[in-house]
């Protein structure tokens, strides 16, 4: 049986008994979410900025798309002050089964709400929205697809209209055998969510690349405990592709009055006071206890700013004021 990627990534992850409906991303890979509390406490003062900015209203959205576990909405609305936390109507979105520990004020629900004033957050979410590849020939881009049992892939028909547009504004191929994943339904899938984003900010966190540095032989990777596998879409293991974030951001543009910023998170990170700054050396010696515990955090932060790591990520900021 051939598949087109599409088909074959939504069928392994989302399917029956898909591999998201059946494990917990944090079993398989290291998020930023799963790296440290830091990240929930850096978004919790981006989300208090947030409110700032909608006049402390009397209720705020958080809205944490992609949740896997929801530990990042669960950590953000644990540390959160008593002024917010008393307004915070915290929803987490995910296709999976709501996890047993989730503390009882956080929703659970497979879509987002319909219209969500506060702040979103989508992190490592828009990477496992299934996607085509496409593969460039001498007659034109063709579909690659794929035996699912056995990851063995070959050329199948032409991309159809909407997508061939697609691949030729955001990703054109020009020598034969170079890959493209067609990002569209990421598109699409980060525009359902800016539309409903009635006021202030959507952040999208993920693996990216851009128009002036597109990979040219795409980026499907499978991960499987902790580990990067063959992409075998058979249900075993997790199946991703870096984002074209770009175009994302132009999906939520058309979508109307929004500004956009997208940056990596190293940027990002840093401009909400994540530094990865070391404590002062005789602190050692005055607050040994002290200085431990600085040091793990700086540690920490480290890696959440790291270039070559997390801090490569890209970040794509939309605001609707
Ligand atoms: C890589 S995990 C990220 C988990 C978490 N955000 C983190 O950073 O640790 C991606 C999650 O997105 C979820 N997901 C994928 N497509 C979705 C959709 N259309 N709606 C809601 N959740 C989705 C998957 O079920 C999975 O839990």
């Amino acid at each position: 049986m051939w598949l087109p990627w599409r088909v074959a990534m939504e069928r392994a992850l989302y399917g029956e008994n898909g591999f998201y409906l059946r494990e917990r991303p944090s079993g398989h890979f290291r998020t930023s979410v799963v790296a440290s509390p830091v990240f929930a406490e850096a978004l919790l003062r981006e989300l208090l900025a947030v409110d700032d900015a909608l006049g402390r209203p009397p209720s705020v959205d958080l809205v944490d798309i992609g949740a896997g576990d929801g530990a990042l909405a669960a950590g953000i609305t644990a540390a959160a002050p008593p002024h917010l936390r008393a307004r915070l109507r915290v929803t987490a979105v995910d296709l999976a089964p709501r996890p047993a520990r989730l503390p009882e004020e956080i929703a659970w629900a497979a879509t987002p709400p319909e219209s969500i004033h506060g702040l979103v957050i989508a992190n490592e979410w828009l990477d496992n929205v299934p996607v085509d590849v496409a593969e460039q020939t001498p007659d034109g881009p063709r579909l690659v697809t794929v035996d699912p049992s056995t990851g063995e892939e070959r050329l199948g028909q032409a991309p159809e209209a909407a997508d061939l547009a697609w691949l030729e504004c955001w990703w054109p191929m020009r020598a034969a055998g170079e890959r493209a994943e067609i990002g569209r339904p990421r598109d699409e899938a980060w525009a359902s969510v800016a539309v409903r984003l009635a006021r202030g900010r959507a952040i999208a966190v993920d693996y990216a690349h851009r128009a002036d540095g597109r990979p040219p032989y795409g980026t499907l990777t499978g991960y499987r405990d902790g580990a990067t596998v063959a992409p075998v879409p058979d249900g075993s293991c997790d199946i991703t592709a870096h984002v074209a974030l770009d175009a994302c951001a132009a999906a939520g543009e058309r979508t109307g009055a929004v500004t956009t910023a997208l940056t990596t998170q190293r940027e990002a990170l840093r401009a909400l006071g994540v530094t990865g700054a070391r404590p002062p050396a005789d602190h050692a010696r005055t607050d040994p206890r002290g200085y431990l515990h600085a040091l793990a955090r700086a540690s920490q932060e480290g890696e959440l700013i790291d270039p070559h790591g997390l801090g490569g990520f890209g970040w794509l900021v939309q605001t609707r004021p």
